[in-house]
């Protein structure tokens, strides 16, 4: 099987150092000219619970003890070595098995271009499986997290095989994407669990709603679809106004408090994490970790302007 067309060498070219870690390379691009690679690692500190399992294992162990839901993810994507995604998968059943040894939720997600789905849909399928096989001996779940919108086609053909084999398999559906509602309905049909969000990568006009205002009509729409489809969700978003218009829907149409769950980025309005957790709420944390922690962290940096007077007032203050 084919994987995704697209030249392999300008997705290389895109990126920043590939997949970097900070002794990779000195300085990264970030939209406003070039940022020194240790003001970024500072920064992505807030937002990755460490660069290894050691380091992150107790942070997800704090969690549980509070009264939050986890789901862990080890940091990775755009892979074009064979040898790296069968790493990456290996790395994963490890992250399972550590999980189930240690008590805690047996919850990952992962990404599945770091998995290999840019060499080809067989060496992906054949690594997901590998995950999905230890998920599957402690009775876990595996949610597969949705990129850019050259990987959707894919990403939702390959979900819908491996949940006919395992339940416990779900994905993410951008509510950004204007293909969002149709694919939804396909995904509901085979009552697959999904975890709606707004969407993180930059996608063109013809295919997204570029106004804020339109993505979060769009959220709105879908995550009401979702709520009232009798088919377990998740809720991720930090937008405390549709949270809040979520709770009143759920409220309204007498959805209890346990047919679907809230999901937070880790480092990200914690306060509120916890203030739904009092409310009776079941949210989840979304735990990242690893070495491969600069595109996420540059996701994060784009997506608020604050983010980037952070980084701006250490540049000039150091
Ligand atoms: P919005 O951007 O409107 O932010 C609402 C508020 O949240 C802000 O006012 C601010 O307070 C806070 N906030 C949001 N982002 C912040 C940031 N970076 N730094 C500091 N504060 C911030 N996307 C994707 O394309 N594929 C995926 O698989 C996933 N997976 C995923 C899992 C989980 C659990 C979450 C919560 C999110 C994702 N996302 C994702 C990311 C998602 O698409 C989106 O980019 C972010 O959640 C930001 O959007 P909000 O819904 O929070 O709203």
């Amino acid at each position: 099987m084919e994987g995704i067309s697209n030249s392999k060498e300008e997705r290389r070219k895109e990126g920043v150092s590939p997949l970097g870690r900070p002794a990779d390379a000195r300085y990264v691009k970030a939209g406003l000219g070039e940022l020194p690679m240790h003001l970024m690692f500072l920064f992505a500190r807030r937002f990755i619970a460490g660069e290894t399992l050691d380091e992150a294992l107790p942070r997800v162990k704090w969690m549980k003890e509070r009264g939050l839901f986890t789901t862990v993810d080890l940091l990775g994507e755009s892979v074009y070595e064979t040898s790296r995604a069968t790493k990456a998968s290996q790395e994963y059943v490890e992250l399972v098995e550590r999980l189930a040894s240690s008590g805690l939720d047996v919850n990952t997600s992962l990404k599945l271009t770091m998995l290999g789905l840019y060499i080809s849909r067989g060496v992906c399928n054949e690594n997901v499986m590998r995950v999905i096989d230890a998920v599957r001996r402690h009775n876990g779940f595996l949610r597969v997290d949705m990129e850019g919108s050259d990987c959707t086609d894919a990403t939702l053909e390959l979900v819908r095989l491996w949940h006919s084999s395992y339940k416990g398999v779900g994905t993410v559906i951008q509510a950004m994407l204007k293909r969002s509602p149709a694919d939804v309905e396909v995904l509901l049909k085979e009552g697959i669990g999904i975890r709606l969000c707004k969407g993180a990568y930059k996608e063109p006009p013809s295919i997204a709603f570029k106004d804020k205002r339109d993505v979060d009509a769009a959220y709105v729409r879908l995550a009401e679809r979702l709520l009232t489809s009798g088919i377990y969700h998740a809720i991720a978003t930090h937008d405390e106004r549709i949270i809040r218009h979520v709770i009143d829907f759920a409220n309204s149409r007498g959805i209890g408090k346990d047919a679907f769950e809230f999901q937070m980025l880790y480092g990200i309005r914690r306060e509120l994490q916890f203030r739904l957790v009092r409310e009776g709420w079941r949210v989840r944390v979304y735990i990242p970790y690893g070495r491969e922690w600069l595109k996420y962290t540059l996701r994060r940096l784009r997506e608020r302007k604050e983010n980037l007077f952070f980084v701006l007032k250490h540049l000039f203050t150091r």
